[in-house]
């Protein structure tokens, strides 16, 4: 059994199962370049960030309809529920379905509805993230930002996301700034492929709340220092690290070494579908690589639900079903 917890780095796109894929592409009548699902599954041998979003973009492209989008997100919801998750706050990348003709409404529609009745039908709760692609330029975030404002989708905030190299987070201040204004909530992947520098601008030009990923603040130590002293979370994803190769396996993975050194990390999946499991299958087989201990999982799962936006009485309710599933779960418990 695992704890009750939130997930807080999920991309929607990246939940599109092999199977799922196929299914969408004979429903649209979009012809895949795979032979079959397990042509399509031998293609992800990624061997850096790079490689995995040419694939993920790519099989974007059976996505057409609000009921594709739809469905999408219900599977995503109620896989992440039977693993624990009561909380999610989730990524959509709309500009990669503008840039192939999809309508933005079509987009929000079909997510946004799966969202909304979300809590009744999965127990979780929900939240939307737009994330933007930072290798594409600043103006066309900041429109798209504007049209989904205008559109009056409820969004609880912004990312950044896609080839982060040669991408700082400073190119998109402005749209940072306008976020803000709207009282959206920040977020930015730094320091996936990317130097601590960008981690640094991230906190300091785009002032985030949380940092997507984070691991290689662990090359600088008064960037370590500032993330502890100022509690900004990380929102670390270890099966993702391994399959983009940013660390060599999960036995080599520094979240225990980030738990140690006081920094509020949280586990994550990332893109589940694309990188060998949702967040129970990260939390387990990274206890197993690194001997996480019954309080590191409590802590980890405490974290969660901290670096939510959710609000304080929410957050309360759930802290207090991890503190009945710990006890229930420690050697004596009713489980
Ligand atoms: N888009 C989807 N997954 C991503 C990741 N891990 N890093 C950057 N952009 C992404
Ligand atoms: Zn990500």
């Amino acid at each position: 059994m695992t704890l009750p917890c939130a997930e807080l780095h999920l991309h929607l796109e990246g939940t599109l199962e092999p199977e799922t894929i196929f299914a969408l592409a004979e429903r649209n009548r979009v012809t895949l370049p795979y032979a079959d699902v397990a042509d399509l599954a031998r293609r992800y041998d990624f061997t850096d960030l790079q490689s995995f979003l040419d694939l993920y973009y790519a099989n974007m492209a059976t996505l057409r309809t609000a009921e594709d989008f739809a469905d999408m997100t219900t599977a995503y919801l109620a896989r992440a529920a039977a693993g624990g998750v009561r909380h999610a706050e989730v990524f959509l990348d709309p500009q990669a379905h503008l840039d192939r003709g999809i309508a933005l409404e079509t987009v929000l529609e079909g997510v946004s509805t799966a969202l909304a009745s979300s809590e009744r039908e999965h127990g979780v709760s929900t939240g939307l993230l737009i994330a933007f692609l930072r290798d594409l330029d600043a103006e066309y975030a900041l429109r798209t930002l504007d049209r989904i404002l205008a559109l009056g989708t409820p969004i609880l905030g912004i990312g950044l996301d896609s080839a982060e190299v040669g991408h700082p987070p400073s190119k998109f201040a402005a749209v940072y700034d306008r976020a803000r204004a709207e009282g959206l909530h920040c977020v930015a992947h730094a320091g996936e492929e990317g130097p601590p520098s960008y981690i640094w601008e991230a906190l300091d030009v785009l002032r985030v709340e949380r940092v997507d990923h984070g691991v290689r603040c662990l090359e600088d130590d008064r960037l370590v220092d500032r993330l502890v002293a100022e509690r900004i979370p990380l929102t670390v994803c270890p099966l993702s690290n391994v399959r983009l190769r940013v660390v060599p396996d999960l036995a080599a993975h520094p979240l225990r070494e980030m738990l140690r050194r006081g920094l509020h990390v949280t586990v994550n999946s990332d893109d589940p579908a694309y990188f060998g499991g949702y967040l129970d299958d990260n939390v387990g087989a990274t206890a197993r690589a690194l001997d996480l201990t019954p309080a590191d999982l409590r802590e980890l799962a405490e974290n969660s639900i901290e670096a939510s936006f959710l609000d304080r009485t929410r957050k309360n309710d759930l802290l207090a079903e991890i503190e009945a599933a710990a006890e229930a779960m420690a050697p004596g418990g009713s489980r």
